[in-house]
């Protein structure tokens, strides 16, 4: 079918969006009119890396309205809301243990653009390929096709527009802090980047009781948001002596990925805690192995969530107030992608989501 799309052609570039054909969707896969997609630093980073299949289409935090399913689709049918996650193989050791971000086939199926048969999924104008299966959905559009395994329903009375950054970013930071870090009522943890990764972390360590949640961020207005939705207290990440001043915590998170803040991630924690790490891109780290004694780093994909069981969890966090990630969320239309990214970058938006609908 014919849809519209914000395509990359070349690394770097702007979006431009074009028309697009998109094939219909085959066995295990539904097609999705997207309501609304949010824009994960995660698009932002990878659509600058020569790697990866041009044209193609990114967006990875999508919501919308299932159109028509593929052979052999049983949980979804058409008329459901769903908000689009990663995507994973549902056999392998580790998807058997309920841990699916850690599918033997997570890159292939999320990271590569394309099906795991090596196939695009979409067509430009001139017929040539487009890849189209970016997390297993590339929801940059009005429409996708997504897998099965990617979908999450969610009831129709919910604000469909807004639950896409669900499926990626939010349930990354609340799922950290969750179900990795074993945040307790009255531990302590800071969390470097008040991002939307971040923010979501500091949310989730309030509903989870933490006595002290230190936000560390380079922006004023995002310090002064981490405040407002449940840090206890917020240091400038430019700091010079930035391990001092956020002192001594149970577990910590770091979001930026930069090498020098993660090194402090890892020194601020007490023996016996543990470092959570999401950031991508930032280069290698370097530590002595004595500075983390006693202490566990881990990096996380996806917050460990199961995206089916998770995401409702969170949006029953948010019914009762206490998960509020609209506040993080400014709205676009698809045309305005690269204002969305832009805005993102400068720090004046938290969590763009594009809303391709008419
Ligand atoms: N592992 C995963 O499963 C997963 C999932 C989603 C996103 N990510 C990654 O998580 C990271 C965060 O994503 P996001 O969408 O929240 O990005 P973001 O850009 O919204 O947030 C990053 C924040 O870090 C802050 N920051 C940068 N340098 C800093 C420094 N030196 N000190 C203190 N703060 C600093 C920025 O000001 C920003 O607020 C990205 O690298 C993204 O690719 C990983
Ligand atoms: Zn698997
Ligand atoms: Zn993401």
């Amino acid at each position: 079918m014919r849809v519209r799309a914000a395509i990359l052609r070349d690394p770097g570039k702007p979006f431009t969006v074009e028309d697009v054909s998109l094939s219909d969707p085959g066995p295990g896969e539904a097609l999705v009119r997207v309501v609304g997609v949010g824009m994960c630093h995660t698009d932002v980073l990878f659509r600058m890396f020569p790697e990866l299949p041009m044209p193609m289409i990114f967006g990875h935090e999508g919501s919308g309205v299932v159109e028509a399913v593929g052979p052999g689709v049983t949980r979804v049918a058409p008329g459901d809301h769903v908000v689009m996650s990663f995507d994973s193989c549902g056999w392998c050791r580790q998807c058997q243990a309920g841990a699916p971000s850690y599918c033997d086939e997570f890159l292939m199926r999320n990271a590569s653009g394309l099906r795991t048969d090596g196939t695009s999924g979409a067509t430009d104008p001139t017929g040539a390929p487009v890849a189209a299966r970016w997390f297993g959905q590339s929801a940059f559009a009005t429409h996708a096709v997504a897998t099965e395994r990617n979908l999450v329903r969610v009831d129709p009375s919910l604000p469909l527009e807004l639950l896409g950054p669900l499926g990626c970013g939010l349930q990354t930071g609340a799922g950290s802090v969750l179900n990795v870090l074993n945040v307790r009522p009255a531990s302590s943890i800071a969390v470097f980047g008040a991002g939307a990764v971040g923010l979501a972390a500091v949310m989730a360590a309030k509903v989870a009781g933490a006595g002290e949640i230190v936000a560390v961020d380079l922006h004023p207005g995002r310090r002064e948001l981490a405040l407002e939705l449940g840090a206890t207290r917020a240091v400038d990440g430019a700091d010079p002596e930035l391990a001092a001043a956020v002192g001594q915590v149970d577990c910590s998170f770091d979001t930026t990925g930069v090498p020098s803040v993660v090194t402090t991630a890892v020194g601020v924690v007490r023996p016996l805690g543990t470092c959570g790490l999401v950031g991508a891109g930032g280069g290698e780290i370097t530590l002595q192995p004595e500075s983390f004694a006693g202490r566990s780093i881990r990096y996380i994909f996806e917050g460990d969530a199961v995206p089916q069981q998770f995401i409702p969890e969170l949006i029953r966090l948010w019914q009762q107030g206490r998960f509020p990630f609209d506040r993080l969320i400014r709205t676009y239309s698809l045309d305005e992608i690269n204002e969305a990214e832009r805005d993102s970058a400068n720090g004046t938006t938290i969590k763009p989501v594009l809303l391709p609908g008419p």
